[in-house]
């Protein structure tokens, strides 16, 4: 078995062993000073803490197997000066999360670290770093709070608050779906967040269950605003691949075109779909790949949230089918737009800019239909007969005088009987 040549590897070791539950500080402390004490030949190394914990039956080989990446990542982490990095809380897509304690400010951060594949991509790194900063700036409670960006060693990391709690993914693995009151109670505090962000000229293009975290005290919170993409947002999509929670569940059609002038309406499709999968416990669109799900984001039409669950409110299937168009001319215009319908919808009020928003689009729908006809009005017989005729005067003073002769007749009959 090979040597870890990182300096902080084995006390990183032990602690994980600890914290893991493995084995007790006082079992694992023993097997330090047992590699103090060995007796080491000139040029060989001294033992591992890791084959001395196993020797002393401390841990298994195969647990120690198993915690061995997560102490190489964490000693790596342990690289940040000024920050003691405690423990790993999560990896997605791109990067690894890690709880860690800010020793100037002595306060508890989660720091996201990249890994070094993205060294080679330097615009992607300018990117990394000037959003990050300007992200620092944003302050809002139900954003994740963003504060810094920095390099240590090859890594590149961004700094942010720790939030206690748990994600809307993990509840989604959990419960299924939510009851609507909680869902609308989580949707307006991300609308606000949005609605803050994209004031301040901010997109964040993955609005998603997993990027929305409630924290001990209920409070939901927004995470990585700010957080530049690698890859388009087609290429994210498709690294997801295979992942129950994947990033194409919740994408907008425009990213999935790869239209280059995606603005903040993606993020109110996004939120739309987070809001479909809260209250139905379903994704909107589901396939067996990557590509199926963006086909379905591109052409297919949505089941209505309340065919798949019965009791939800008429207003909140009109607040998910407004998020949803798939032309970002029919959804709400902004984020406070979908703010003022949520929580009128929490009220047990009508969502009026919903409403608004599906009457312009059926007249637009209307005006489509029309269209042809008008442009060339002899194409199409029944609009060519039937639009003059209802116009005419002639035919309405024709209409009137039906009516009061049959008024008559009634009449007639009346006076006839008595
Ligand atoms: N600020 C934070 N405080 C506490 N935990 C966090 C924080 N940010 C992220 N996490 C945890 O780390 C996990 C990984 O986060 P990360 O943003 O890397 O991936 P993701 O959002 O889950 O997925 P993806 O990479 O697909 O966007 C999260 O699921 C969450 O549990
Ligand atoms: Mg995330």
């Amino acid at each position: 078995m090979g040597q870890n040549t990182q300096p902080n590897f084995d006390s990183v070791l032990g602690r994980i062993v600890v914290e893991q539950g493995l084995s007790t500080l006082e079992e694992v402390q023993q097997c330090v000073e047992r590699q103090r004490a060995s007796v080491v030949e000139e040029g060989t190394n001294p033992p591992s803490l890791g084959d001395l914990m196993v020797e002393g039956g401390v841990v298994t080989r195969s647990q120690l197997e198993r915690i061995k990446p997560l102490a190489e990542e964490v000693g790596r982490g342990q690289q940040i000066s000024g920050y003691r990095i405690i423990k790993k809380l999560g990896a997605g897509a791109m990067a690894t999360v890690y709880m860690a304690e800010q020793l100037s400010l002595d306060r508890i951060v989660a720091i996201k670290v990249l890994p070094r594949k993205y060294n080679n991509n330097q615009q992607y790194i300018e990117r990394f770093h000037a959003e990050g900063k300007a992200a620092a700036k944003l302050n809002h409670p139900n954003i994740v709070q963003a504060f810094d960006v920095g390099k240590a060693g090859e890594y590149h990391y961004f700094v942010m608050e720790y939030v206690e709690g748990r994600t809307v993914g993990d509840d989604l693995s959990s419960l299924g779906r939510y009851e609507e009151k909680d869902a609308l109670q989580i949707t307006i505090q991300v609308a606000r967040a949005l609605d803050h962000a994209h004031k301040a000229g901010f997109i964040h293009r993955d609005v998603k269950p997993k990027n929305i975290m409630i924290n001990s005290e209920g409070v939901a919170k927004l995470a990585d605003m700010g957080l530049a993409r690698a890859e388009s947002d087609r290429e994210a999509a498709e690294a997801e691949k295979g992942k129950a929670y994947g990033t194409p569940y919740y994408i907008s059609p425009e990213q999935i075109r790869g239209q280059l002038d995606v603005d903040t309406r993606a993020d109110i499709y996004g939120l739309g779909a987070t809001l479909y999968h809260m209250v139905t416990g379903k994704v909107p669109f589901d396939g067996p790949n990557p590509s199926a799900v963006m086909h379905q984001h591109l052409k297919a039409d949505l089941v209505p949230p309340d065919e798949l669950n019965q009791n939800l409110s008429a207003g909140i299937c009109e607040v998910v089918e407004a998020c949803m168009a798939k032309d970002r001319d029919k959804r709400f215009n902004t984020s406070a737009d979908l703010l003022e319908d949520v929580e009128a919808v929490a009220n047990g009020e009508s969502p009026l800019q919903a409403r608004m928003k599906f009457d312009i689009a059926s007249l637009a729908a209307l005006e489509d239909k029309a269209d042809p006809a008008q442009q060339n009005p002899a194409t199409d017989p029944r609009q060519a007969a039937g639009a003059p005729l209802a116009s005419h005067p002639l035919f309405w003073l024709a209409v009137a005088g039906w009516v009061v002769a049959c008024a008559a007749v009634v009449v007639a009959v009346i006076v006839a009987n008595s």
